[in-house]
């Protein structure tokens, strides 16, 4: 295999190489085997201290990518702090008092600095860490294509409008994910990442106060740490029965109508998705299988590779 090969005309490998250099991201599961060799198990490592620490920040680690992606693709831009010259992602509606994790990476970050300095971008870093910390807390694992670059700027604007809001109907759901190339099947597979993690009480109020498609008894238990008025802050679990372990219990919550934001509920509501429900309620390793792919494919959404932007020494600042 290579250009090398003298069987086969020179044109059509030129074509071949073209083709290959541009349709494919260019990324390998090898890239920072020779040059950063500890760089996977430094990361495995970071995350688990975390998580073992905090089990729910394996779920601000996986959050943190898929917010990374859906805005201008996965690049890092969500980690940078706002400068002079941009207002960065972090304070964008969906983000502001929201997404966590940040002095995780911060530290995984320096210490892939200290062993490899310039070698591992922080986009890669991210999503490994997601990876690891679906792992972490029981998820499947899957093999991490690298070589993502760091972008120097980031978008407020494009944070607002490209991260799904929870008040999304299911139509809604479906053009959010389908903009940026994904089938109604890989968005209920990605939901189900709600398996773990947190949600303030001004994410899930209107459903819990104003909508009826919700359990009663799990209404009436989430009233009282999420008031009609205030305690916006107050958090409860996104999966109500296991919110540490990475496992298809959302999606048998949501056959009971015990989803806790709108957009969950919105997946099992009488609509085209119900049957996807259906199968990961009752099939664990199809939703596993599912997911892992279609965290792959965001993954690679939009990348910067070969020489496009930078590799950031800190994750904050473009170098
Ligand atoms: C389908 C559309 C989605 C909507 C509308 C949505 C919305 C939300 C909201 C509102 C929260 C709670 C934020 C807060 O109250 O502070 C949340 C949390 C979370 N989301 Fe999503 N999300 C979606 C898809 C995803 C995807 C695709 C992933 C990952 C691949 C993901 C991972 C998470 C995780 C892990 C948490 C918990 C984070 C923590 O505890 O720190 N979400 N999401």
């Amino acid at each position: 295999m290579g250009c090398e090969s003298s069987s086969v005309k020179p044109a059509f490998l030129l074509l071949l190489c073209f083709l290959l250099g541009t349709a494919s991201a260019q990324l390998s599961s090898t890239f920072y085997s020779t040059s950063c060799p500890s760089a996977l198990s430094t990361i495995k490592c970071g995350v688990s201290s975390a998580v073992s620490k905090e089990a729910r920040m394996g779920a601000s680690l996986l959050r943190l990518h898929f917010h990374d992606c859906f805005v201008n693709g996965c690049d890092a831009s969500v980690l940078l702090d706002d400068t002079a010259n941009f207002t960065g992602e972090k304070t964008a509606g969906p983000n502001n008092n929201s997404l966590r994790g940040f002095e995780v990476i911060d530290t995984i970050k320096s210490q892939l600095e200290s062993a490899c300095p310039g070698v591992v971008s922080c986009a890669d870093l991210l999503t490994v860490a997601a990876r690891d910390s679906v792992v972490a807390l029981g998820g499947p694992s899957w093999t991490v294509p690298l070589g993502r670059r760091d972008s120097t700027t980031a978008s407020l604007s494009a944070a607002n409008s490209n991260i799904p809001a929870p008040t999304s109907s299911l139509s809604g759901l479906i053009t959010n994910f389908s903009n940026k190339g994904f089938t109604a099947k890989e968005m209920v597979a990605l939901s189900g990442s709600h398996t773990i993690g947190q949600a303030r009480c001004t994410s899930f109020r209107n459903h819990l106060y104003n909508e009826s498609n919700i359990n009663a008894t799990f209404a009436t238990s989430l009233k009282a740490n999420c008031p009609s008025s205030g305690g916006d802050n107050n958090l409860s679990a996104l999966d109500t029965t296991s919110p540490t372990s990475f496992d298809n219990a959302y999606f048998k919550n949501l056959q009971i109508q015990k989803g806790l934001l709108h957009s969950d509920q919105e997946l099992f509501n009488g609509g085209s998705t119900d049957a996807q429900v259906n199968t990961y309620s009752s099939n664990s390793a199809t939703f596993m299988t599912d997911f892992a792919n279609a965290m792959v494919k965001m993954g690679n959404l939009n990348l910067l590779t070969g020489s496009s932007g930078q590799i950031r020494k800190n994750c904050r600042k473009a170098n």
